[in-house]
């Protein structure tokens, strides 16, 4: 009873703490909103995805942007999954199982505009992603979590069209293990990122 309380009271705090801090995050959008002209003026190629949906704050931004391409929704909308939570502890973060759960697909296609773009990807990262066939003109992978975003890299990378971008999320946020998994990723392929100066810290990749 006092366990689920407390997991409660830190979902609460967690949506809350979103909310106020990225709510407005201005050069976030705009950045969002730049890379978008960029795709459409340079006819890039490919869908796009978002790896770590929540609510679908950023994903409906995105999905205003991108009118005509299909929009891949990757998230568990269960929250963290244990095996990466237990992967996080390597770092000595303090991600909790379920961190993020209590979401609702249906509520997060409502703020869509284009919700007829959206394709669902229920479940674990890298598994939702198998079968599938596409290449991708933009990317955010906001998973927190040292292993999705670390998997969300390598995935994503590989399929980016030449123009593309990847922007990462939290680079900056000092919860959890998003920044230990760029930094090896850009070390292990030699693959530069850029930093922006949003709440959280972005990070963006290019082709
Ligand atoms: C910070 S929230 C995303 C916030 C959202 N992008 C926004 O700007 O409002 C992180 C999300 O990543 C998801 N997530 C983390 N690891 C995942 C994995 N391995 N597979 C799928 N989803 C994952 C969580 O369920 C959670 O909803």
């Amino acid at each position: 009873m006092v366990n689920a309380v407390i997991r409660v009271a830190r979902e609460i705090v967690i949506a809350w703490l979103i909310r106020v801090f990225t709510s407005n995050d201005v050069i976030r959008y705009q950045a969002l909103e730049l890379a978008s002209r960029e795709i459409k003026d340079k006819k890039i190629k490919g869908s796009i995805a978002e790896l770590g949906v929540y609510k679908g704050d950023f994903a409906k931004r995105i999905n205003v942007h991108f009118p005509d391409k299909t929009l891949y929704l990757f998230d568990t909308f269960n929250g963290f999954d244990k095996r990466d939570v237990e992967i996080e502890k390597k770092f000595n973060k303090n991600a909790k199982e379920n961190d993020f759960m209590n979401n609702n697909i249906e509520l997060v296609l409502k703020k869509m505009k284009y919700p007829e773009n959206c394709i669902i990807k229920k479940g674990w990262f890298p598994e939702t992603a198998k079968n599938i066939e596409e290449r991708f003109a933009f990317v955010s992978i906001d998973a927190d979590l040292f292993e999705p975003v670390y998997q969300g890299l390598l995935y994503f990378y590989e399929r980016l069209e030449e123009g593309g971008y990847i922007f990462v999320h939290d680079y900056n946020g000092k919860l959890y293990g998003a920044k230990e998994a760029v930094q090896k990723f850009s070390k292990e392929y030699n693959i530069p990122y850029v930093p922006l100066s949003d709440i959280c810290g972005t990070v963006v990749f290019s082709k």
